[in-house]
């Protein structure tokens, strides 16, 4: 029978915007999903809004709507959020959704059937962002939430309580006979202690506010934020043929809400009626994204922002693309660790370990093939195996089974880890068995023998990849001229046979499939990603692959041919990567959408470097404005060492952006268009002279 994986994210408040933490639980999810289809499982995953409670009742006031209004707005933020990073959920729960009250209000009515809900009164001291009661030991000096450090409300009220008192020995029971239940093992240690302190009865009504579901039968009260909030995992596929996937195999959070989820959640289901097999497999707590030392939230510092730039995943995903991102979240961050975030630090990664080693490796052998083998893979005689290839199908072997075991044990960033060094094994292999050479001396079969086992290789690495980076690897394997990967049920697609890469194939050599980011190209993403203070990834970068990309060994690099593409070159505006994907290009926008860029001929009359600020230039630039002339800042220094060459320059400016504001007094009036390739950048210009100020349209 067909294994089944149902994964869960929380289900995210509605009180701001979507920001990366936020991504960060759904790029994995959806990671998670790829993988288990790719090895033949039908997979499902579940995230979704968690809508009702006091917190959001106040946001909506805040913004002088009514809270359905308020909810659906923001709620659209998250699910439009996801096809921009790649993230497919299968469903998108809401929890003002009709299915999910008629749940929820099913499983009370259970509950309290159970003789698990009695009327009571409760006092007690709330945090409305935690939306929980705390205990006087937990607060900090002062009465703060430990989590949001904001000061927590006295309540007394006339409650529902929920007797979770009655479940504290079967909780422990189940953390005992199901290690697994808690992941990773030191959150279990916690919550073990925490229920071993005794477990007091829990509040699940509210009647101060009735931005809630109703309690069946007692209408003054609505029901608990957090018992209509766990049940969404199962009023998701509850009465419908999904209900196959129940229980979940894996349920994300982060650390803030594990005890939601492995005390409460598991003792509301037992309550319920589930047994230990129908309960959720695991609950998989994972850490922090921090930016700048602190978790990335709806409000980040500006000193974070600054050096680490944006948390905006949209924006992030827009300029370096979402695989890259997605890469980012996967390798950077040990599951289950905090991490810290950085567009620097994404750069860097995708750099050195997509582009100069994956990318490289792909690039370096397709040229071979069009030179020697008329364009189609070479074929491969057992007899004519070296010691070094079987070595080496041996050592892939082994990464390819241990990247699985690492995926099985949700240790993605140590299954990357091993996909990439498969990748650097063979740019030695190709460093030491030396093509370039063998083409020279005539040898074709063994020529032959080396690059058919280098292209086999980026096969098994795309594919590897391709739950972290699907659109990449897609690529990937259409410049090896094989189609888009199709998992089917009970079909394990992961690598483990060497050989999927037929010989004959006839090969498609393309554009770069990582972009390289070159000094300037980086700067401006940089720039327009908010980064401010921090040093540039390149310079970080580790030492490169070395070995020829053309057959006539040239130095070693990702692109065998340059894709020049339009880049911004002033803040506010995303610097496009080099490779521009097919959604980017059919993004067609109205005219009136265009004609709000205020475009203007620009003259510029003086340019000077910053000091300490390598990849800046301050330009004074005349757009016929009486109010005289405008500085602008623009992230060109490292394509214009002699400054002198911009003045007299005619450029085209983004006369209407908002200021933007550099630090140190440095602040930019506008943005200057330009286009960029991997190894330039120029200004956009005009073959004849215009009056400064002239719109452009
Ligand atoms: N609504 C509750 C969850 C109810 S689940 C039945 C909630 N929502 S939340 O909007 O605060 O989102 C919480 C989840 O978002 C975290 O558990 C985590 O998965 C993700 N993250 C939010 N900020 C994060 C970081 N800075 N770092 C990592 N994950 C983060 O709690």
């Amino acid at each position: 029978m067909t294994q089944r994986f149902y994964v869960t994210t929380p289900i995210y408040y509605v009180n701001g915007s979507p920001h990366i933490g936020h991504a960060y639980t759904s790029v994995v999810a959806d990671a998670l999903t790829r993988y288990h289809r790719l090895r033949g499982q039908r997979a499902r995953f579940l995230t979704g809004t968690d809508e009702h409670g006091q917190k959001i009742e106040r946001e909506a006031v805040k913004a002088g709507m009514a809270p359905q209004a308020f909810v659906d707005d923001v709620s659209q933020r998250f699910r439009g959020l996801w096809p921009k990073l790649g993230v497919q959920p299968d469903d998108f729960i809401r929890t003002t959704e009709a299915r999910h009250v008629a749940g929820v209000q099913k499983w009370w009515r259970k509950v309290r059937d159970a003789g698990d809900l009695y009327k009571g009164s409760y006092k007690g001291l709330y945090c409305v962002a935690c939306e929980g009661y705390k205990t006087e030991k937990e607060l900090l000096p002062g009465n703060l939430c430990p989590i949001h450090e904001r000061p927590v409300e006295e309540r007394a009220e006339e409650t529902w309580l929920f007797r979770l008192s009655k479940y504290q020995d079967r909780l422990l029971k189940l953390y005992e006979e199901h290690p697994e239940f808690v992941l990773p093992e030191t959150r279990r240690n916690e919550i073990v202690s925490f229920v071993q302190g005794g477990l007091e009865d829990l509040s699940v009504s509210r009647s101060n506010f009735t931005w809630g579901i109703p309690v069946p039968d007692d209408p003054g009260h609505v029901i608990y934020v957090w018992f209509d909030a766990l049940f969404n995992y199962l009023t998701a596929v509850d009465e419908t043929p999904e209900r196959a996937f129940w229980p979940p195999q894996i349920q994300l959070v982060a650390k803030d809400i594990v005890r939601f989820h492995t005390v409460y959640w598991p003792a509301f289901l037992m309550s319920a009626g589930f047994e230990r097999a129908q309960l959720p497999t695991t609950i998989w707590t994972h850490g922090y994204l921090l930016s700048g030392g602190r978790k990335t939230s709806k409000t980040p510092g500006l000193t974070a922002v600054k050096t680490s730039g944006t948390t905006d995943p949209v924006r992030i995903a827009d300029v370096l693309g979402a695989d890259v991102l997605r890469f980012y979240l996967l390798r950077e961050v040990s599951f289950g660790q905090d991490g810290e975030f950085s567009i620097p630090g994404i750069i860097g990664r995708a750099r050195a370990e997509l582009g100069e080693t994956v990318g490289n490796l792909l690039h370096r052998a397709l040229p071979f093939v069009g030179k020697y083998f008329d364009g189609r893979v070479p074929e491969v005689k057992d007899e004519s195996l070296t010691e070094t290839e079987r070595t080496l199908r041996a050592r892939v072997a082994t990464l390819v089974t241990e990247a699985g075991a690492a995926w099985d044990t949700l240790t993605m960033h140590r299954a990357l880890e091993l996909t990439i060094e498969v990748a650097r094994t063979a740019n030695r292999y190709f460093d030491e068995t030396a093509p370039w050479k063998l083409a020279k001396s005539d040898d074709r079969t063994r020529l032959g023998v080396v690059i058919a086992h280098v292209l086999e290789i980026v096969r098994v690495v795309a594919v590897m990849l391709s739950p972290v980076t699907p659109t990449k690897s897609e690529e990937l394997l259409h410049q090896l001229g094989l189609g888009a990967l199709t998992p089917t049920e009970d079909t394990d697609l992961w690598p483990t046979q060497w050989g999927g890469l037929l010989v004959n194939t006839v090969v498609r050599p393309g554009p770069p499939v990582f972009p390289k980011y070159d000094p300037p190209t980086e700067a401006a993403m940089l720039l327009s990603l908010d980064v401010r203070d921090a040093e540039p990834a390149t310079e970080k970068s580790p030492p490169k692959n070395k070995g020829p990309m053309s057959t006539d060994e040239k130095p070693a690099t990702e692109s065998p041919a340059a894709v020049p593409t339009t880049a911004a070159v002033a803040p506010a505006a995303p610097a496009a990567p080099a490779a521009v994907t097919a959604e980017e290009a059919s993004a067609i926008i109205a005219y009136d959408d265009f004609a709000k860029v205020d475009l203007r001929v620009g003259k510029v009359l003086t340019a000077e470097k910053i000091p300490r600020k390598d990849k800046l230039l301050k330009l004074s630039v005349d757009l016929g404005e009486a109010s005289g002339p405008r500085t602008i800042i623009a992230g060109i220094a490292l394509a214009f060492p002699v400054v002198e060459e911009l003045v007299g320059q005619q450029v085209v400016v983004v006369a209407n952006l908002a200021p933007r504001d550099f630090g140190k007094g440095l602040v930019s009036h506008g943005m200057l268009l330009a286009a960029s390739s991997p190894e330039s950048l120029s200004l956009a210009t005009f073959a004849k002279p215009y009056a400064a100020g002239t719109r452009v349209k």
